[in-house]
Parts: C-alpha cells; structure tokens; sequence
C-alpha cells in the first residue's frame, strides 16, 4: 500500500479514498495543562505523524542510542509500511469554553476555567454542542473529547500503533479519553472505490459526496469564509457509536429491510429503480393501493438532500464489533463518522431521521463534535493559523 501525503489544503483522511481499517480516539486535556502545553503537544503531533504517514518510526526510532531509555517508537509498525495511514485532527468545544457541566467529556469533571488555553474569543459561532435527539442512550464514556484523532490505514496494525504513539507522546499534556477500533470501511469516498457493505448486509456510500464532485466538496464539505481563518478549508467532523441489534435484524424479513432502506439488499438500486445509482423516485406510487414504492419512514427518503434542504455531507464510517454480551448477541454496529460544512447539517439530517424505520434496529450510544482545522502547510503544525 501506499503513502498519502500528510500536508496539503485539506487535512487528509477526509476525501482520501477511504482505507480498510479505523482507530479513533478522543483526548482530553490533563488539569492544568496550559496554552503553551497546548502549543507544544500539537508540534510534537504533527512532527510524529507526518513520520508516521510516511511509515517511517516516530522520534529516534525504536532502537535509540541510549538503551537506558524507552525508544521513542513503539516498534510494531515497523516492516509494515506507511499502509495508507492517514491521521485526522479535530478540536472539540471544550478546547474553547472548559468543559461545562453539560458538555460531557468522557465522564471527566468539568473544568473551572472558561476559556483555559485563550481560545474563547475564537470560537466559531456555528460550533454548537450537539442537542440531544430521540432515542439517544449515550455513554459518556464514549463521547466527546478535548481533542480527537482519526486514523485510517488499511492494516489494523498501523493504525493502532499510531495512535498508541501519539497517545504516549501527550504523556503529562493530555491523555486518552475512549477510543473505538472499526474493520470495514462503511463508505466509498471515491468513484473507482466499490461501494461497501454494513453489518446489516447493505451497500453503504452509494450517495455519498465523493472526492471527485470538488464543487459539492466546495459547497458542503469545506469550511468556507463564514468561519475564522484557522478553519477555512477544514470541516465539522460528528462521530456517533450506534449499536446495531443485529439479532433482530437478522430475523426480520427481506422485504421489511429493503421496505427500511429503500433499496434493494443485493443491487442496492432505490426501490423505483433497477442500477445501484439510479435516483431514487420518492414520488412513485404503487398501482392500485398508491402507497409510495419507497416508504414514508425509510431511510433514504428520510436521509435525502430533498428532505434536509438540500444538505449533504461526506460519510467515512466503519463497522464494529466490540465482543459479545454474555447474552448471546454481538457488541456490534456502525462507528458513524460524517464530515460537513457545519454542524447543523449533521442535526438536521439526524432530526429528520426521528421518524426513520431503521430506529427499531439501532441505538446511538456514543458522540463527539469537533471541528477539523484546514490543511498543514509546510513547516506547519495544525492548527497553527489558531494561536
Ligand atoms: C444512506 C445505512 C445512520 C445519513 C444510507 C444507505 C444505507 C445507510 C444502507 C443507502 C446507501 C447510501 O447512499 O449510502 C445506515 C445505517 C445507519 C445509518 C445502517 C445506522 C446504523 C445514518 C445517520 C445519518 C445517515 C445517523 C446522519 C444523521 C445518511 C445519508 C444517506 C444515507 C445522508 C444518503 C441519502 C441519499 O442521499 O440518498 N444509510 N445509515 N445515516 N444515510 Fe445512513
């Protein structure tokens, strides 16, 4: 596999065609680590993960001159090669406004201080907390973050031992909240990928924003001029963890699951239609009865740019599954990960999807919010248009 560049306009893992294999993590800030604290973790990240990227072992390796110390690398990485990885920043809200009482972070005590790294007045004023929806069972434990980082690769082994890697390089800065492994890519974010499939067997991504579509990037995906400078050409990445009960699924019939998504399980052709990228027909009417082909409730109806304004964003998600319960069924679902301009797209989708049929078979059990800042120029160190 190959090396995709690190630096550039736009972060990448956003658009790169996305890889096999995910791990997510969010940080938070250790108590009473300052802005230079801040400062000085963000250069040694960025110095770490364009090593990383390039598949090469972070700092002197991981046989260092002095063999009184640890080495600096990890070292199961190593032979691997760069696989692709690609290592996605992201700053939550606490990063400007402390962790609130009602900003849960990782179950973590909320912070005095209200603006503790000097960042306040840079707030975007888009960059709300997520409200909560219908049906939300979350696990603070599992959600937010004073930062987040996403790792793609396309062995599993690379994109652990980058995080693991950076997570050591935080030490006495800022440490790790929760993290989420993910195997199978849940979405084609280019047109020479094949679409991929979710544990509930459907192809996932048919719809998606591609890479190739710059002007749709352009329009909803990229942060534009009504942001601050330091997230123009970045995006608002929304993480959800929703448990799949597949055990139910998995006995439900085929028509009710195509009657759910409204596509066909094999094709994954929209109901009114025959080909994978037809478009779907959401005014088709059966004859007789003239119930709509594609029902009321079902997801792609619900989800559609035509329900939500003509909204649409960029979905990267992976499939998981976290051991089993003791009850006979898999800890198993879809780690959501859409990119979009704002995060009110996000919300709006997700309010729209209130009604949606799928809602019998899911549960969001885990969220974050953080807002991705613009591409890595050379010689700099994200987010550095910030400070
Ligand atoms: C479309 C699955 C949750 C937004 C689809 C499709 C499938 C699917 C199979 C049709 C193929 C495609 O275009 O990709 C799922 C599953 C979910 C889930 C299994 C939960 C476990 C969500 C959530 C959102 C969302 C939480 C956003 C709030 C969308 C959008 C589309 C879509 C925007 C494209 C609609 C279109 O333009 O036709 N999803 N989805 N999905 N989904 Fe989901």
């Amino acid at each position: 596999a190959g090396a995709v560049p690190f630096r550039g306009t736009h972060q990448a893992g956003i658009v790169t065609p996305a890889q096999d294999r995910l791990h997510f993590a969010a940080f938070s800030m250790n108590p009473g680590a300052t802005r230079s604290d801040l400062v000085a973790l963000l250069k040694d990240w960025t110095a770490a993960a364009e090593r990383l990227t390039r598949g090469e072992e972070v700092g002197d390796g991981m046989e260092p001159d002095n063999a009184l110390l640890p080495p600096d690398d990890t070292g199961e990485a190593t032979g691997l090669g760069p696989g692709n990885l690609t290592i996605t920043f992201g700053f939550g809200r606490s990063l400007f406004v402390g962790r609130q009482g009602g900003d849960q972070q990782g179950g973590e005590q909320p912070s005095p201080d209200p603006d503790p790294f000097g960042l306040r007045s840079r707030l975007p004023r888009e960059f709300e907390p997520l409200p909560s929806f219908a049906f939300d069972l979350l696990d603070d434990t599992q959600s937010g973050g004073d930062l987040c980082v996403q790792a793609c690769a396309d062995d599993p082994q690379i994109a652990v031992h980058a995080i693991r890697n950076l997570s050591r390089i935080a030490a006495g800065r800022a440490h790790l909240a929760w993290s989420q492994l993910g195997f199978g890519r849940t979405a084609s974010t280019s047109r020479a990928q094949d679409t991929p499939r979710n544990l509930f067997g459907f192809k996932d991504g048919t719809a998606n924003v591609m890479a190739e579509d710059t002007a749709g990037l352009a329009e909803h995906i990229w942060v534009g001029d009504e942001a601050p400078a330091w997230l123009r050409g970045g995006s608002y990445l929304v993480a959800r963890k929703i448990q799949m009960t597949i055990e139910t699924w998995d006995r439900s019939s085929l028509g009710e699951q195509e009657r759910i998504f409204g596509r066909t399980k094999r094709e994954g052709a929209p109901l009114t239609g025959h080909g994978e990228f037809d478009a779907p027909d959401f005014a088709a009417a059966l004859p007789g009865s003239g119930e709509p082909v594609i029902d009321v409730a079902a997801h792609v109806r619900l989800a559609h740019p035509a329900q939500n304004r003509g909204r649409r964003m960029l979905r990267r998600g992976y499939n998981y599954v976290d051991g089993s319960n003791g009850l006979g069924q898999l800890g198993a679902g879809l780690f959501f990960i859409s990119f979009q301009r704002s995060p009110d797209t996000f919300v709006r989708v997700q309010r729209s999807l209130q009604p949606d049929l799928l809602n019998e078979y899911i549960r969001h059990i885990g969220s974050g919010l953080w807002a991705v800042p613009g591409g890595i120029g050379p010689g700099e160190y994200v987010g550095q248009a910030l400070f």
